[in-house]
């Protein structure tokens, strides 16, 4: 029989587990012991070791080449075949036992593949077997085909059909002849039958949420009862796709293992992500796109006429074009990326505004805003001598659109609202605002950053003039952003900053600048995260996101109804329409005392002003402990956290 011998240095991983050199040398012994493999090079104990000695991965390596190792299949790190590095000077093992090489590619873990899982499978699967309801990713068998299934464009492969030079675009390797990739969103047939559904595993599914709702929902809302938080049962009923069709079911479990990082442990607990509203995580879609990109299209874009330029040319205006699809605005030319909200609300102050607005002309935000679209508005109202005006709102933290009327007259030069307060979580009603900001001749923005991943969003409906969002609120990277403006108004806009990739010709005399959006977007942008947020929307779409929608109202309602009744509990926020957020402060405790006993329990949450001080004042707070949910928590997280909260003794 076979000995399986310790190698060198095989340093102990807590919890008594051999490193993963040792791990993989097992392995590999392991392996080549199985029928057929006797004989086989490396096979015999101790065969590479010298006077007994054992030498470190002597004879194994046919099987475990190295350990600058291939990366996982299905990776899009992986290289030709889908199983090598593509790593100089690496050969990929032959013929061995499929599944045998557990070595690490560097530097993840061994014992982390597992949360490769997600990349290689619809979801990944089921521990039970149970089939999943959509599609996400597919493994690299070959780069450039593997990067289909990732959402790659296949410009270059595509036979294009001529294009007329007045067709043409102005990048190199785009074009209105689309280049292979389609022009319309495809749509994913999601199977109606198989699924597995949150009742398998112990989880409240849709019924039961709803009934939970019904039978046990205080009547919360205004403190004197009068008014409920949310939709009232017509309105929670199932809610119909846009064309028609109920939606299918959405299973939290198999969005959860699409998003590795929910498999963190913090503080010895599960890791429970509420602070969604701060920033979202990513799936492994997204995770494997940009890796997919830095590995097989890294280049800057529009510049140069080699096959990488036109590679990453092709992927970044191919994100444009899934934005614009993802918003409903009617043309990628109306899609400017920025590096996010913040940065898309003073590119529009600080270009239209300071060319629109002038001395005694108003500006109109709302009560609810967060600090990026007060300050450059109030700095643009500083240089020109305009008006900052602020729409009010009530007790339960919803604009009150009368006031909103009174505000507006004809020197009201720009009307710039959130869709979904960051801090209360209310929703609001713009459609109206910007309507009424148009009768009254001015323009419209809209702060998409807390909205763009809770609800359907159509610029064209909301007929706003701009809509700004940051990727990272949509399981998208941090560091890009999108400003939508109407084509004729951005035509109508300065550049703000100026260099490279902005300008059509520079002379020392004079700059003739590029339409938009690269009018925009000077220097070298952000090319892989918003290939990273193109790959963040196709994620979001094909779970889709009236699905996404309605599960988190149902979880948002079932988190309201089980967190308000808690002793000394004062929900902050409580307008009837709200997403998400669920803001509070605890009777005796500082919200920070509150953030951090959640901490202990491996919870996450906000707790401070959310850059949204005006707000939290007009309630009488500095501060609240802001909880925001996102469609891959679960009732479970909810009861944790609210188990946490009741477990703080009420202090007078
Ligand atoms: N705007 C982000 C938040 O609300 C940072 O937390």
């Amino acid at each position: 029989m076979t000995t399986l011998t310790p190698t060198v240095n095989p340093t102990p991983l807590p919890g008594g587990l051999p490193d993963p050199a040792t791990l993989a040398r097992l392995a590999n012994e392991f392996f080549s012991t199985l029928p057929g493999n006797a004989g086989a090079p490396g096979v015999a104990a101790g065969s590479g070791a010298v006077g007994g000695v054992p030498s470190a991965l002597p004879a194994a390596a046919p099987i475990l080449a190295s350990l600058s190792n291939p990366a996982p299949a299905g990776s899009p790190l992986a290289g030709p075949g889908g199983t090598g590095t593509g790593v100089p000077g690496f050969a990929p093992p032959q013929g061995k036992v499929a599944g045998a090489n557990l070595a690490p590619s560097a530097p993840t873990h061994v014992l982390a593949l597992g949360n490769r899982a997600p990349a290689l499978a619809p979801h990944a699967a089921a521990a039970n077997g149970l089939p999943d309801n959509a599609v996400s990713i597919a493994p690299a068998l070959e780069p450039r085909v593997g990067g289909a299934l990732l959402g790659v464009p296949q410009g270059h492969a595509a036979s294009e059909a001529p294009v007329s030079a007045s067709e043409r675009s102005p990048y190199y390797f785009t074009s209105p002849g689309g280049h292979g990739w389609p022009r319309e969103p495809q749509e994913i047939v999601v199977p109606s039958h198989g699924l597995a559904a949150p009742e398998t595993f112990g989880l409240p599914g849709d019924d039961a949420l709803r009934g939970l709702l019904t039978l046990n929902r205080p009547e919360y809302g205004t403190r004197d009862g009068s008014a409920r938080y949310f939709l009232d049962e017509k309105e929670n009923a199932a809610p119909r796709t846009p064309t028609g069709g109920a939606h299918p079911p959405f299973d939290v479990n198999a969005v959860r293992r699409d998003f590795p990082i929910l498999q963190e442990r913090v503080n010895g607990k599960p890791l429970v992500w509420f602070d969604n509203a701060a920033t979202t995580h990513k799936p492994q879609a997204v995770i494997d796109r940009l890796a997919y990109f830095y590995a097989h299209e890294n280049s800057n874009i529009h510049r140069a006429a080699h096959a990488l330029a036109a590679r990453a040319t092709d992927a970044y205006e191919h994100a444009r074009k899934t934005v614009q699809r993802f918003i409903g605005a009617s043309s990628p030319e109306e899609i400017v990326f920025v590096r996010g909200t913040t940065e898309a609300i003073n590119l529009v102050a600080k270009t239209w505004g300071v060319q629109n607005v002038g001395e005694g002309d108003e500006i109109i935000v709302s009560h609810l805003e967060h600090h990026a679209n007060i300050v450059p508005w109030q700095q643009l109202a500083a240089l020109k001598g305009a008006k900052l005006r602020v729409i009010p709102v009530d007790d339960s933290g919803q604009v009150l659109l009368d006031e909103y009327r009174k505000l507006l007259n004809d020197r009201t030069k720009i009307v710039s609202v959130t869709q979904v307060s960051n801090a209360l979580g209310t929703v609001v009603p713009v459609r109206e605002i910007v309507e009424l900001a148009h009768r009254a001749g001015a323009k419209a923005l809209v702060d998409g950053a807390q909205s763009i991943s809770h609800m359907r969003v159509d610029v064209q409906a909301l007929d706003a003039d701009f809509f700004v969002f940051s990727g990272h609120k949509i399981y998208g990277p941090t560091g890009i952003g999108v400003v939508y403006g109407k084509r004729e108004v951005l035509e109508a806009m300065p550049p703000w900053q100026g260099g490279g990739n902005m300008i059509q010709d520079v002379t020392f005399e004079k700059t003739v600048f590029h339409g938009a959006p690269a009018r925009f977007e000077a220097g070298t942008g952000n090319i892989a995260d918003a290939v990273g947020l193109g790959a963040a929307l196709d994620y979001v779409s094909r779970i889709g996101i009236e699905n996404i929608a309605r599960y988190e109202h149902d979880l948002l309602a079932y988190a309201t109804s089980v967190l308000a009744p808690v002793p000394g509990v004062r929900l902050v926020g409580t307008a009837r329409d709200k997403a998400s957020v669920l803001s509070f402060v605890l009777k005796g405790y500082t919200t920070e005392e509150v953030g951090q006993a959640l901490s202990r329990e491996g919870i996450a949450v906000r707790a401070g002003h959310h850059c949204a001080q005006p707000i939290l004042r007009r309630f009488g707070l500095e501060a609240t402990v802001r909880p925001s949910l996102a469609f891959y928590n679960t009732c479970d997280e909810v009861d944790a956290l609210v188990s946490v909260v009741r477990g703080l003794a009420p202090r007078q």
